[in-house]
């Protein structure tokens, strides 16, 4: 997935690591042969970290994946032991980068990172609900025949099963669909627009059981985020931060919320004006996060 940002054209360097010699080579080359067609001119690999020094951004998708059937936080002592490894090495070669932490649960190994990175928390950033807010804004567009990018709506909290629509913001140009439908995302809603946050979260599952793994949407969500921070773009993404003091949430814990992405990371959080049961919702899904957490051993 890290492919993308090379073929996107948003860095001039792009460097691999991976603890895997022979895939790792194989990628390299097999990009390297596609220069003709990239505007990156320099693609390097290797196991190790010092291929990475200064970078401005390092996107951290290492570690394991789901198996079918299996939840996002089930990972988390093994990926948190890769992470001990990891985080250290990117910070010795690159003291000023923005880490991108990708691999699940994403949440948990953002405040991970942060951490053990010791760096600010403005520069470690979880992709998060910015791939649940794709999935749900494609899903949206193809109820109303509208294309995504006019479809306008929010998951946010933690990425995975506790995540949260925020229906009182659904709108296509400003029309909010829940004033036109009140009933919108409970049960009673006459047109089921429930059924497209299940689905949403159900994506990955669904995905991993078909074809193994998910690599496509997550792939050009992730270059949207590098394109945002290398562009220094302002725009506005659903990533995981810390969120504590936030919505009433008191522990150290990183889920989504809407926040201000530029050169320098994550400058700021919109402070959304949700209901009561979306902040009740959102609350619950930090304390999924924080029951996890708190188990953790040895950081
Ligand atoms: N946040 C999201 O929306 C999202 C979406 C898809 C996948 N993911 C997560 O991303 C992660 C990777 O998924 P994948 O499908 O690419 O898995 P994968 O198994 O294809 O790739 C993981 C790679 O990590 C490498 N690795 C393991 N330990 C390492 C170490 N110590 N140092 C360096 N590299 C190491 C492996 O060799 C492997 O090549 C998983 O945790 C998965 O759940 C997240």
């Amino acid at each position: 997935r890290i492919l993308f940002l090379s073929i996107l054209g948003l860095c001039d360097e792009l460097a691999l690591v991976d603890v895997m010699e022979d895939k790792l080579k194989g990628e390299m080359m097999d990009l390297q042969h596609g220069s003709l067609f990239l505007h990156t001119h320099k693609i390097v690999a290797d196991k190790d970290y010092a291929v990475t020094a200064n970078s401005k951004i390092v996107v951290v998708t290492a570690g394991v994946r789901q198996q079918e059937g299996e939840s996002r936080l089930n990972l988390v002592q093994r990926n948190v032991n890769v992470f001990k490894f990891i985080i250290p090495q990117v910070v010795k070669y690159s003291p000023n980068c923005i880490i991108l932490v990708v691999s699940n649960p994403v949440d948990i190994l953002t405040y991970i990172t942060w951490k053990l990175s010791g760096l600010p928390k403005n520069r470690v950033i979880g992709s998060g609900c910015n791939l649940d807010t794709a999935r749900f804004r494609y899903l949206m567009s193809e109820r109303l025949g509208i294309h995504p990018s006019s479809c306008h709506g929010w998951i946010l909290g933690e990425h995975g099963d506790s995540s949260v629509a925020v229906w009182s913001g659904v709108n296509v140009a400003g029309v909010c669909l829940q004033e036109l439908n009140p009933a919108m995302g409970t049960d009673k809603d006459p047109e089921n627009w429930k059924e497209i946050h299940k689905q949403v979260v159900a994506s990955a599952y669904e995905v991993i059981k078909l074809k193994g793994y998910t690599n496509w949407a997550i792939g050009f969500s992730v270059a949207d985020l590098c394109e945002t921070i290398l562009k220094n773009l302002y725009r506005v993404h659903s990533v995981a931060t810390l969120v504590k003091g936030m919505y009433g949430i008191e522990n150290e814990v990183f889920l989504s919320l809407p926040s201000v992405l530029c050169a320098s990371g994550l400058t700021s959080v919109i402070n959304q004006k949700l209901k009561d049961d979306e902040v009740s919702q959102l609350r619950k899904s930090a304390d999924t996060l924080w029951n996890v957490q708190k188990d953790i051993k040895d950081l």
